[in-house]
């Protein structure tokens, strides 16, 4: 071969491969462009003010009856009989501070439900009276106004009935509420505040429940990020963090459960968390209702503030985001194994809900619901101490 020949293969070779290169960065262009066109009309949709112009949710029949969109938390509501008054807020709030409703004078509400840790004590188990463990994980109460019963399994109707509960739980401030009442009209300095609240000063059982419950219904989130994107702040949002509401809402079907402005269908599930003849067994829901088909069930619980919430679930054993999504990614497996117990003479079996199934998310997918979940979380605010009455 001469050096001519040789020089014009390796040109020719040359033009072969830039051309092959060209039609390959073509159509990768093509496909990122197409991808760019896709996220440009997701972002379009969804923070158009307008969810009635959102591609439609992937739900089970199921589910229709109880379905309300993701939107903003509505007002809150308050009870014909508890109107909203500053005055019974702020006995309320001093209440929930103080521990002398507790028999040992030294556990407040706050103590489980403190501000600084979203209202909550992020711990798997709570300490209450004696230092003793609780059974459960304590909830926040942010945004508790719009739960429609109280507690993982759903015993208390209302924020005044539970109110009193965890004053005579022997577990946690373990006081009989009579007592605690008679504690509290012997304090001078409440009296001028229950004077305020109620038009006189006296304090009763009744009005201790009555100022407690006031002040938790307004204890809720501020505008969040999702709040902003979907009111029209179309750049607040990342790819990942739209790209993760969207799957909420389709591939992922969480919003068979979590839907409203709450993030909750204020309905009772069984996703399989309930160890059923183990160690740690938990019947949920059952214990009120005495109904078999409701043992494994527990309170869907609303999902804002959720990053500041940790751990998860009634028995707090998740202690990441990732963590639950992955669980639900994999649609709870281990729970195709016969769960059975016998309860007071009662054989009960748990059966995890139909909506519960493998998703098969990829990895990307599950950190892009966890980006949209953390985006359901606003500023804290600074909650100050109230001065306890002498
Ligand atoms: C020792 C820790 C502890 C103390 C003290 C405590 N709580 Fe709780 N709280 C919990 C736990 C744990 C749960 C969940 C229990 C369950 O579901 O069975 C809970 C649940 C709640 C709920 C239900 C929230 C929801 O979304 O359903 C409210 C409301 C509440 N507590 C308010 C209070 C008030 C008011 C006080 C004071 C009178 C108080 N708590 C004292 C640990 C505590
Ligand atoms: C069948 C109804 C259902 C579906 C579908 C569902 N959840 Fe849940 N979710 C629940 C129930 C019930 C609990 C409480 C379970 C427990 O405490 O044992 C829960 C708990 C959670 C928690 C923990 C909350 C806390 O305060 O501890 C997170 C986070 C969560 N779900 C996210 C999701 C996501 C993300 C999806 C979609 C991938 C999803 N859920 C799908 C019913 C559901």
């Amino acid at each position: 071969m001469t050096m001519k020949n040789v020089l014009s293969w390796i040109l020719v070779l040359f033009l072969v491969v830039s051309l092959l290169n060209n039609c390959l960065s073509n159509k990768v262009q093509k496909e990122v462009n197409q991808r760019n066109a896709f996220m440009n009309t997701l972002r379009k949709l969804y923070s158009s003010g307008d969810s009635s112009k959102w591609p439609k949710p992937i739900l089970d029949p199921e589910s229709a009856s109880s379905f309300v969109e993701i939107g903003h938390l509505p007002n809150v509501q308050f009870p014909d009989d508890n109107p909203y008054s500053e005055e019974k807020e702020l006995l309320g709030k001093t209440l929930f501070f103080d521990p002398r409703l507790s028999k040992s004078n030294q556990i407040a509400c706050a103590s489980c439900h403190d501000p600084e840790l979203g209202w909550s004590d992020n711990r798997t188990f709570s300490f209450g009276h004696d230092r003793q463990l609780g059974i459960r994980n304590a909830m926040s109460i942010l945004n508790v106004a719009h739960a429609k019963s109280l507690f993982w399994d759903g015993r208390a109707e209302s924020l005044e009935q539970q109110s009193q509960m965890p004053i005579q739980d022997e577990r946690e401030m373990s006081e009989h509420i009579d007592i605690a009442a008679g504690k509290i009209s012997k304090i001078k300095g409440y009296e001028i505040l229950f004077e305020k609240a109620f038009g006189d000063k006296t304090a009763t059982k009744d009005r201790i429940s009555k100022a407690i419950a006031t002040f938790e219904r307004m204890i809720k989130s501020r505008s969040s990020k999702f709040d902003q994107f979907i009111d029209g702040k179309s750049e607040v949002y990342t790819n990942d963090e739209l790209m993760g509401l969207h799957l909420f809402r389709t591939k992922a079907q969480c919003m068979n459960c979590h839907n409203s402005g709450y993030f909750s269908n204020s309905g009772f599930e069984n996703v399989g968390t309930s160890l059923l003849g183990e160690k740690g067994e938990d019947l949920g829901r059952y214990l009120v209702t005495k109904k078999p088909e409701d043992a494994g069930k527990f309170r869907v619980p609303g999902l804002r503030e959720i990053s500041r919430t940790f751990p998860y679930f009634h028995n707090g054993s998740m202690k990441t985001l990732t963590e639950v999504i992955d669980f639900y990614s994999k649609g709870n497996p281990e729970y195709s194994q016969k769960r059975s117990t016998v309860h007071e003479g009662i054989t009960l079996k748990s059966e995890k809900s139909g909506m519960v199934r493998m998703l098969e998310l990829s990895d990307e997918e599950i950190a892009q619901l966890e980006a949209f979940l953390k985006t359901l979380t606003s500023k804290t605010e600074n909650v100050s101490m109230p001065e306890l009455p002498r």
